[in-house]
C-alpha cells in the first residue's frame, strides 16, 4: 500500500516536470504552444491560459469542500449516528445547477469569440495569400501574390504582413500545425481551409502534419522561415528566377545531363527544363536546409541516400529507387546541390 502510494506520488512529480518542460520559451522547446510567436498563437494560448485559471477556481473550490466536509462536518467517533436527510434545498438546487452552467457559459463565449475572430469575413488589407497543397508525406507552397513563387516543405513569409493560407490537400485529409504560430487546421480533400496569422518575430518554426494520414504521417514535417520583410523579398526574388546553369565540364553540368535523360523528370519540376508535379519543385532545391519533408538534412551525403533508398528513408514514400549509383548519382547529387 505504501509502495503504491510512493510510485504514485513519483509519477505525478514526473508529470509535473513535464509539464513544466513543455513551456520554455528556448531553442529546446521548439514546439511549444505556451511558446507563441504569432497574433493567433498568443490568442489561443492566451484564451488556454483563461480556461486553466477558471479550472484552477474550481479545483481550489473543491478542494476547500471536500477539506471542511472531513475534516469540520464528519460524525466523529463516539457521536451520535449521521444527521437526517434532507429530501430537498430548493437554494442547493439553484446553486448547483447554476454554478456549472454560468462555469460553461464563461468557458464557452470566449471561445467562440475566438473562432470568429481567427476566421475574418472580410478580405484583410495588404495580406499575403500562400496556398498549402498537402501531399502524403509532403507540404507544398504556392505564392499567390503574382511572384509565381513554388516551394516545398519549407515556407518563407515576411514578419509583420498579414499572411493567408489557404489548405488544400491532394489526397487524404492532413493537418497543418506550426505549434508557435497557431493552428492546427485540418486540410481536408475537395474543402480550402484558411489560416489568417501575422508574425512580428523573425525566426525558423518547426510544423508537423497533426491528423493520421499514412505510414509516413511521422515524417511529414515543415518548417516556416519568418524573415524580415527585405529578406523575404530577396528569397521570393529568388525563387522566381529559372533553375542554376551549371559551368561547362563540372559533375553539376553532367549531373543536369543525368536529370534531363532520367524519369525525374516526369515527377518533379526544374523551371526551364522539366514540368513534373508529382513531386516538390527542384528548382530551388539547394536553397532549402532539409530535404524529404524535414526528415533529412539537405547535404550530399543525405541527398545521396536519399535517392538510393526513398523508402527506407521514408516509409512509402512515392519515389522509387531508380538505381542511380556511382559516378551518376554523384553528378546528380552535384547538380541539385547547385540548385541554389
Ligand atoms: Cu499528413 Cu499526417
Amino acid at each position: 500500500m505504501m509502495r503504491d502510494l510512493k510510485t504514485r506520488l513519483l509519477a505525478m512529480v514526473a508529470f509535473a516536470i513535464m509539464v513544466a518542460g513543455c513551456g520554455g520559451e528556448d531553442a529546446a522547446h521548439p514546439m511549444s504552444t505556451l511558446a507563441p510567436r504569432s497574433d493567433l498563437a498568443n490568442w489561443i494560448n492566451g484564451l488556454f491560459m483563461e480556461i486553466t485559471a477558471w479550472d484552477l477556481l474550481i479545483l481550489v473550490i473543491v478542494i476547500v469542500a471536500f477539506t471542511l466536509a472531513v475534516f469540520f462536518f464528519s460524525t466523529r467517533v463516539g457521536e451520535a449516528g449521521p444527521p437526517t436527510a434532507v429530501s430537498s434545498d430548493l437554494t442547493l438546487e439553484i446553486v448547483w445547477t447554476l454554478g456549472p452552467a454560468l462555469i460553461l457559459l464563461f468557458i464557452s463565449i470566449p471561445t467562440v469569440r475566438l473562432i470568429f475572430r481567427t476566421q475574418p469575413r472580410k478580405p484583410v488589407a495588404n495580406e499575403l495569400p500562400i496556398t498549402v497543397v498537402a501531399h502524403q508525406w509532403w507540404w507544398e507552397f504556392h505564392y499567390d501574390d503574382g511572384s509565381g513563387a513554388v516551394t516545398a516543405n519549407e515556407l518563407h513569409i515576411p514578419a509583420e504582413r498579414p499572411i493567408h493560407l489557404k489548405l488544400v490537400s491532394n489526397d487524404v485529409i492532413h493537418s497543418f500545425w506550426v505549434p508557435r504560430l497557431g493552428g492546427k487546421r485540418d486540410v481536408v480533400p475537395g474543402q480550402v481551409n484558411e489560416i489568417h496569422l501575422i508574425s512580428t518575430i523573425p525566426g525558423e518554426y518547426y510544423g508537423q502534419c497533426a491528423e493520421f494520414c499514412g505510414v509516413s504521417h511521422a515524417n511529414m514535417r515543415f518548417r516556416i522561415f519568418v524573415d524580415k520583410p527585405d529578406d523575404f523579398a530577396m528569397w521570393e526574388k529568388s525563387q522566381t528566377q529559372p533553375g542554376a546553369v551549371p559551368a561547362e565540364a563540372t559533375a553539376a553540368m553532367r549531373g543536369a545531363q543525368v536529370f534531363a535523360n532520367s524519369p525525374c523528370t516526369t515527377c518533379h519540376t526544374i523551371n526551364g527544363i522539366s514540368k513534373g508535379y508529382v513531386g516538390p519543385n527542384l528548382t530551388h532545391l539547394a536553397s532549402r536546409t532539409t530535404i524529404a519533408a524535414g526528415v533529412l538534412a539537405n547535404d550530399p551525403a543525405q541527398l545521396t541516400q536519399w535517392i538510393e533508398h526513398p523508402d527506407e528513408m521514408k516509409p512509402g514514400a512515392r519515389m522509387p529507387d531508380f538505381g542511380l549509383r556511382g559516378a551518376e548519382l554523384n553528378d546528380l547529387v552535384a547538380y541539385l546541390e547547385s540548385l541554389k
